[in-house]
């Protein structure tokens, strides 16, 4: 694998897991630098991973392979018109932001010796934080085969990373893996304070419940037979987990969790079309 030096932009929370994954994966701390307007960020990051840090985006991608764009959604037009200028027509740029697309990065990057730039939209998600994360990758046309696999190796230092070959798919990465985490938090609370109603100490009921979320996450994963067969093997007729999965889908489940993707990939198209302006 080549050794790209890579330039943060923004050193919050995403830019930390990325720079811990790297350097736990053996990255050169040389190789690494990062700026952010906050002293007090800046100094964070650099104590924990021995990096070089900037006030000044400028400085932080001067001689960069790689750029990651770790700002929240709403600061980024002003980032990018304001780096344009400085960044060379090679380097590639790596953007985690939510919701916003490679045309208006485009728009806000173009020069006129860089009328176009290689650029990979990704999608983490919150788990990132812990190095269990999974993105959905998106490369442009001007990405060559050895900045896929800087973006890759990037983001597979906070998790699984999987390629996308339409940026339209990013809203269903969102709606699926990108808010996900919440949906089995929700469906954690509900256990919880259900397993609490058939009389359980509450956090008896919630120590139930993670564990056993994070037992069936893993069985799954490990597995080399899908959930649904994982689910028959595990609901005998007429026993104890037949009662519950047939209350679920008598009250439309399986729908309900269609109608709630569908409203997140909506929303997250929405959100693009807002924050490109
Ligand atoms: N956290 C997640 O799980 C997650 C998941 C998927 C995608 N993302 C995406 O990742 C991006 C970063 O998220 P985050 O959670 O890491 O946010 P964060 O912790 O707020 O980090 C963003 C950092 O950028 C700094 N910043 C603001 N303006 C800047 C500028 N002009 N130049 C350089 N740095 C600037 C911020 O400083 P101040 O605080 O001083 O403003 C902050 O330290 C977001 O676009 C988000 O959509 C995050």
């Amino acid at each position: 694998m080549s050794n790209p030096r890579i330039a943060f932009i923004g050193a919050g929370n995403m830019a930390a897991s990325l720079i811990g994954g790297l350097r736990a994966q053996g990255m050169d701390s040389k190789l690494i630098s990062a700026s952010d307007p906050g002293a007090e960020q800046r100094s964070k990051i650099s104590a924990e991973h021995g990096i070089s840090v900037f006030a000044d985006n400028a400085d932080a991608v001067n001689g960069a392979d790689v750029i990651v764009l770790a700002i929240k959604p709403q600061a980024m037009k002003g980032v990018c018109l304001a780096l344009a200028p400085v960044l060379k027509s090679n380097q590639l740029i790596v953007s985690i932001a939510a919701g916003i697309t490679c045309a208006s990065l485009q728009t806000w990057l173009s020069t006129a010796e860089a009328p176009t730039r290689p650029l990979v939209r990704c999608m983490p998600n919150t788990p990132a934080l812990l190095r269990q994360g999974v993105s959905g990758l998106f490369a442009n046309a001007d990405v060559s085969e050895a900045q896929r696999q800087q973006a890759e190796q990037l983001l597979s230092a906070v998790g699984l990373a999987l390629w996308l070959d339409e940026e339209h798919l990013i809203d269903a990465v969102t709606a699926v893996s990108g808010s996900g985490p919440a949906y089995f938090f929700l469906l954690i609370e509900a256990m919880t304070a259900a397993g609490e109603k058939l009389g359980l100490p509450a956090a008896t009921a919630a120590q139930l419940t993670l564990h056993t979320a994070l037992g069936a996450a893993r069985m799954a994963v490990a597995s080399d037979v899908d959930a649904a067969e994982l689910r028959r093997r595990v609901t005998s007729p007429a026993g104890t987990t037949e009662a519950a999965i047939k209350t679920f889908q008598a009250g439309g489940f399986e729908a309900l969790v269609e109608q709630a993707l569908n409203a997140a990939a909506h929303r997250s198209a929405e959100l693009a079309e807002q924050l490109g302006q």
